[in-house]
């Protein structure tokens, strides 16, 4: 149902109007740099995922990892394909790729208002473990 392939630079526009209309996006987190973030790097992709019958980036996922877990961020699906699995379909292929590369365990986390996803991580089979999650601006973003 969906063809799921690596981000290439024509999907800009789209990828950001699909985080646009999930919510994903703050001020802080400029897509266009975390963008060429990932794709500088050898240990991160960008999923997108095409629908096969608009040929339509309906979903994204970006994983990559720090020689120790997997991390997976920016995981949407454009708000009329959901619940039609593309969802659990392109975690699928984050975790694919985390296993391919060793990693023996994705994380990932999730913004405490919008703890509606919870239930879509645990039919996964992700569990909310018992962490404190502390950060630290090494370089500050515009609008942070
Ligand atoms: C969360 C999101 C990616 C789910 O995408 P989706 O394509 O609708 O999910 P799927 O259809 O693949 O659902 C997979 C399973 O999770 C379940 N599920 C989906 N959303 C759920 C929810 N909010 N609560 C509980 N279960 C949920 C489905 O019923 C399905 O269960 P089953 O396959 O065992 O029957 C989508 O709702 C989304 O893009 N949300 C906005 C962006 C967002 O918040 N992303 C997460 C950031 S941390």
């Amino acid at each position: 149902m969906l063809t799921i392939r690596s981000y290439a630079p024509a999907d800009f526009e789209k990828v950001v109007a699909l985080w646009e209309a999930c919510e994903l996006t703050r001020p802080w987190n400029d897509p266009a740099a975390d963008i060429e973030f990932c794709l500088a790097s050898e240990n991160a992709r960008l999923m997108v995922g095409v629908a096969d019958d608009e040929s339509r980036i309906v979903a994204t996922a970006m994983v990559g990892h720090d020689g120790h877990r997997g991390w997976i961020y920016y995981v949407a699906v454009a708000p009329e394909h959901r619940a039609k699995g593309a969802g659990r379909e392109i975690m699928a292929r984050a975790e694919e790729w985390l296993t391919c590369r060793g990693v023996p365990k994705a994380m990932l986390m999730i913004r405490e208002t919008n703890s509606k996803v919870i239930g879509f991580y645990e039919r996964l089979g992700y569990a909310v473990e018992e962490r404190i999650v502390m950060a630290r601006w090494l370089k500050k973003p515009p609008h942070a």
